[in-house]
């Protein structure tokens, strides 16, 4: 028994994995394609795609929001988990890997229910607050370029209905937020926002330690 959060050894974690993770084959397939590249570590845990998509099916989620797409796992995770009428706003610059994505999404029949910009995402959020979007969305998932996520939050603020959840990933930074010698600009940035949002009053507040840690800030 322990009263704080287990360390995973890499026995405990495989356990952990063999009796949690339920990866259907359309996302074991993805996994497998993102392995191809270089890049592959951008890609979300399976773990931690599917407890997103069980907090969209908690909420009854049904228009979401994606910054930071890649090879699409965290977008098609969570339209996998949406309503037939459910949307994923899906934010990226990277036309290549995206392409990726966007085969996925139609092998795994979902692609009506995403909708991708490719565009850099503070200026799609612009516009979406520009439309009149506000207080509309459920559920936003940030995972783009680490130095903006307190742009990418703020703004998320204003497009998330009250009761509306905004996850936020990497949040533990592989470790180096922790470590008061490493002091390079990002890790400072995700140690400030970090800070920031734990004062924050127009949130309730869980840094859930799954993958490279998740925020998830609930809008009051
Ligand atoms: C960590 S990956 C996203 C992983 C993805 N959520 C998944 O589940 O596989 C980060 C992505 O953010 C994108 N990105 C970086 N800067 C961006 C920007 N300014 N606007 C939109 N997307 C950006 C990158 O092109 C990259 O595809």
């Amino acid at each position: 028994m322990a009263n704080k959060t287990l360390g995973l050894d890499s026995n405990l974690y495989q356990y952990f994995q063999q009796v949690s993770v339920r990866e259907v084959d359309i996302l074991k397939a993805l996994r497998e394609e993102t392995q191809k590249y270089p890049t592959a570590r951008m890609q979300i845990a399976p773990e931690q795609g599917q407890f997103m998509a069980l907090l969209v099916q908690l909420m009854k989620a049904k228009k979401t929001l994606d910054i930071g797409v890649f090879t699409g796992y965290s977008a098609l995770v969570v339209a996998l988990a949406l309503p037939s009428d459910g949307q994923v706003i899906a934010c990226d610059v990277d036309e290549k890997m995206t392409q990726i994505a966007q085969q996925f999404w139609q092998k795994a029949g979902v692609s009506h229910k995403i909708n991708l910009q490719l565009a850099p995402a503070l200026e799609t959020l612009d516009h979406l607050i520009a439309q009149g979007e506000n207080n509309t969305f459920d559920f936003a998932f940030i995972d783009a370029d680490k130095s903006n996520n307190n742009n990418y939050y703020e703004k998320a603020l204003w497009l998330v209905k009250p009761g509306g959840l905004i996850a936020i990933d990497n949040v533990l930074w592989g470790g180096k937020v922790a470590d008061p010698d490493i002091k390079d600009n990002r890790t400072e940035k995700i140690r400030n926002f970090n800070q920031k949002l734990h004062q924050d009053p127009r949130i309730a507040l869980s840094i859930v330690p799954i993958a490279d840690g998740l925020t998830l800030a609930l809008k009051k």
